[in-house]
């Protein structure tokens, strides 16, 4: 029996920045966020959205099939809301979950999601008859005028996971990579990360030649095996520079055919952190001309601090019946452009942190927000 990826869908904020209006207003050759980083638009948080509004966003289509059977939900981000409570019990109360779900919340930077998912295929295993809801929800935060500036961006991802998936079957074996870094971090008092952005590439890029190896080892697959590629993208750019590498290593040559679908959504978005690799996965599949069906997948996830992980998946016969193609289009394509004024009013929002009362202002169409504080809880509706 095969376990995987059943479902996947995406949600973005209905706002967004144009790289070319932020590079205008730093004075900035466009060319370095376009061309440079592979980035046009990202997506921009409104006050009145976080981590569990945009999660619920992303999995309320997705649950109303699969409510019944799923007993285990994974939420997986590197922006939490509370040191204690998991962001997916918010979720699990705003979609109605079983209550003999149990939830549960996973750190380790960007790469949280795809450890989420193999515990999920193997929890799959020994209870076959039920489904597992995996959300990646985040928002990736530099601060105004950083060399992290442009790659920041926002959204969640919500699978259902499942025996006979219709999407993607996993595949057993990964190469694996875990080292202490201090690449990328945010300590619980800062509300931006701390990067050592240069540093940061070429870790990532070491990391994935590490974990290739070990791949190839423990799968004896080859490069010629996979037929498409997603890597984790902090920036689209990122993404072909380890498609090269991944080339250089195994002797072949450089086809940007091989990942050039999955790098549409996230050159919109921006990084969305553990999101991001499966925002990637929907890309390829809602757009990629030529079927899939049978085809094998590579998976580069990567999560400063450090831990990364090569793993691959199997395409299934029937998959495009199965994919969100118009929802995600179509909350792109709706986005409201901000100006930079907007933008940086939103960017600079802060959420009351002494337990006062606050309510906060009706700017997103949801269906759900973020309503405001009362007594240190957030609260949350449609
Ligand atoms: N026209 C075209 N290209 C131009 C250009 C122009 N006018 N001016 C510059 N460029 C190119 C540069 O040559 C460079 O490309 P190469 O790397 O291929 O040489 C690219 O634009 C970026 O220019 P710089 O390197 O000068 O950019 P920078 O110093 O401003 O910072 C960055 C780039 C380090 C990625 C920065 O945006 C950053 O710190 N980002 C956050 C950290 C990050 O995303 N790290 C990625 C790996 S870690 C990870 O993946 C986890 C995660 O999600 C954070």
């Amino acid at each position: 029996m095969n376990f995987g990826i059943d479902a996947v869908r995406f949600y973005t904020p209905g706002f967004s920045l144009d790289h070319s209006l932020l590079a205008a207003h730093r004075q900035i050759d466009p060319e370095k966020f376009i061309v440079g980083l592979g980035q046009t638009q990202m997506s921009i948080l409104p006050p009145d959205e976080d981590i569990v509004s945009m999660a619920a966003n992303a999995a309320a289509p997705l649950v109303k099939e699969a409510k019944d059977s799923i007993r285990l939900f994974l939420f997986a981000t590197e922006s939490g809301v509370d040191q204690s409570k998991a962001a997916g019990l918010w979720v699990h109360h705003l979609l109605g979950l079983n209550p003999s779900c149990r939830v549960v919340e996973l750190k380790q930077a960007c790469y949280s999601a795809t450890c989420a998912l193999h515990l999920a295929t193997s929890y799959l295993h020994t209870h076959p008859s039920e489904k597992v809801l995996l959300i990646a929800s985040d928002e990736a935060r530099y601060g105004l005028n950083t060399p992290g500036e442009p790659t920041q961006g926002c959204g969640a991802v919500a699978m259902v996971l499942s025996a006979s998936p219709r999407l993607l079957s996993i595949e057993p074996h990964q190469g694996v990579f875990a080292e202490h870094t201090m690449d990328f971090f945010r300590p619980n008092y800062m509300r931006e990360a701390i990067v050592d952005g240069k540093f940061s590439t070429k870790l990532y890029l070491q990391t994935l030649s590490h974990c290739w190896q070990e791949y190839v080892k423990l799968s004896s697959l080859q490069f010629s095996d996979h037929s498409r590629f997603c890597y984790h993208l902090p920036f689209t750019k990122m993404a072909e520079k380890a498609h090269e590498r991944l080339c250089r290593i195994a002797q072949v040559p450089f086809d940007p055919h091989q990942i050039e679908s999955s790098l549409i959504y996230s050159r919109l978005t921006g990084n969305v952190y553990a999101a991001a690799l499966y925002v990637g996965l929907s890309s390829l599949l809602e757009n990629e001309e030529q079927d899939l069906t049978g085809k094998r997948i590579g998976f580069f996830s990567y999560g400063s601090g450090c831990v990364g992980e090569f793993f691959s998946g199997i395409v299934q016969q029937g998959y495009r019946r199965a994919l969100y193609a118009l929802d995600h289009k179509e909350l792109l394509k709706s986005r409201k452009s901000l100006n930079y004024e907007e933008y940086a009013s939103f960017f600079s929002h802060r959420l009351p942190e002494d337990g006062s009362e606050y309510t906060t202002p009706v700017i997103s169409k949801g269906p759900f927000r973020l309503l405001g504080i009362k007594n240190h809880e957030r609260l949350y509706g449609p």
